[in-house]
């Protein structure tokens, strides 16, 4: 594994000029922050050696390095799912390959399903914590001391510098509707039954969703500061669960997106 990073690693550092410390990921509905990114080189997923191809309708699956407000990152536009099929080392491969690159923030994004009952479908969630219902940890097996520890400590995944930050860009930007919460990562595809989500909220989650905390763990095994924020598209509030599709989490995402990516463009700016 170790040879499969540095291979994609080297291969993407020999197009790159630019020397970045900031990794994005893009979550469903969520690619429009690419468009803001002033774009020196963009890669397909495919002509990465060792990258895995992402599949799900909403991810066209690239790679783009340049500017975002100024600042050099590199996003991915697409990311790889637990239920698509891939194993949790697939899953979490582009997150290793990013801090060999020398990545060492992950900012992300995701859609989730608000399960705290004062949350709005449209709002914004940024993750305080994670409760991690996947039913395998990506640090399963041999650990590559190269790459963190053992047992890597979990007390604070998600920076809370970066947090404050956020909040205070929200506040700053009169951006509405910005919270925080525990993000409740499940496996998937399918979405929650009433009694999932009632389960999910007495465990202390706020939010549902398919992604982000096998990528968190590896970045935090690697020492990598994180920072999320879920869009809530749908709710699944006790009493109040409607039917969902996925086409509603894509529109929900994209009509709150200006607001993520405006948090995203300043966040970038005081890293
Ligand atoms: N559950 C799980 N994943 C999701 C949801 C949900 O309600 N909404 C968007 N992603």
């Amino acid at each position: 594994m170790l040879k499969k990073i540095e291979e994609a690693a080297e291969f993407i550092k020999q197009r790159i000029s630019v020397k970045t410390v900031i990794g994005i990921v893009l979550g469903t509905g969520l690619g429009n922050l690419a468009k803001e990114i002033d774009t020196e080189k963009e890669i397909p997923y495919a002509e990465i050696p060792n990258f895995p191809v992402s599949t799900v309708e909403g991810h066209s699956g690239k790679l783009i390095i340049g500017r975002l407000n100024g600042v050099p990152v590199l996003a991915m536009q697409g990311r790889f799912h637990y239920y698509e099929g891939y194993d949790m080392k697939t899953v979490t491969f582009a997150v290793r390959v990013m801090h060999k690159i020398g990545i060492e923030y992950l900012l992300l994004s995701n859609a989730a399903g608000g399960m705290n009952p004062a949350f709005h479908i449209g709002e914004l969630m940024i993750i305080n914590d994670h409760i991690n219902l996947f039913p395998e940890n990506p640090l399963r097996g041999k650990n590559f001391d190269e790459l963190g520890p053992r047992f890597p400590d979990m007390s604070e995944a998600y920076d809370v510098n970066l947090r404050k930050l956020a909040f205070q860009i929200a506040k700053e930007n009169n951006i509405p509707n910005v919270s925080e919460g525990i993000y409740v990562g499940t496996q998937g595809p399918t979405f929650e039954t009433p009694a999932e989500y009632r389960f999910f909220h007495r465990i202390g989650g706020d939010a549902v969703g398919m992604s982000t905390v096998p990528e968190v763990i590896v970045a935090r095994h690697a020492g990598m500061k994180c920072f999320a924020i879920s869009i809530i598209t749908d709710l699944g509030i006790e009493n109040k669960v409607e039917k969902v599709s996925h086409e509603e989490v894509q529109l929900a995402a994209a009509k709150s997106e200006p607001m993520m990516t405006l948090i995203f463009k300043e966040l970038v700016k005081k890293i």
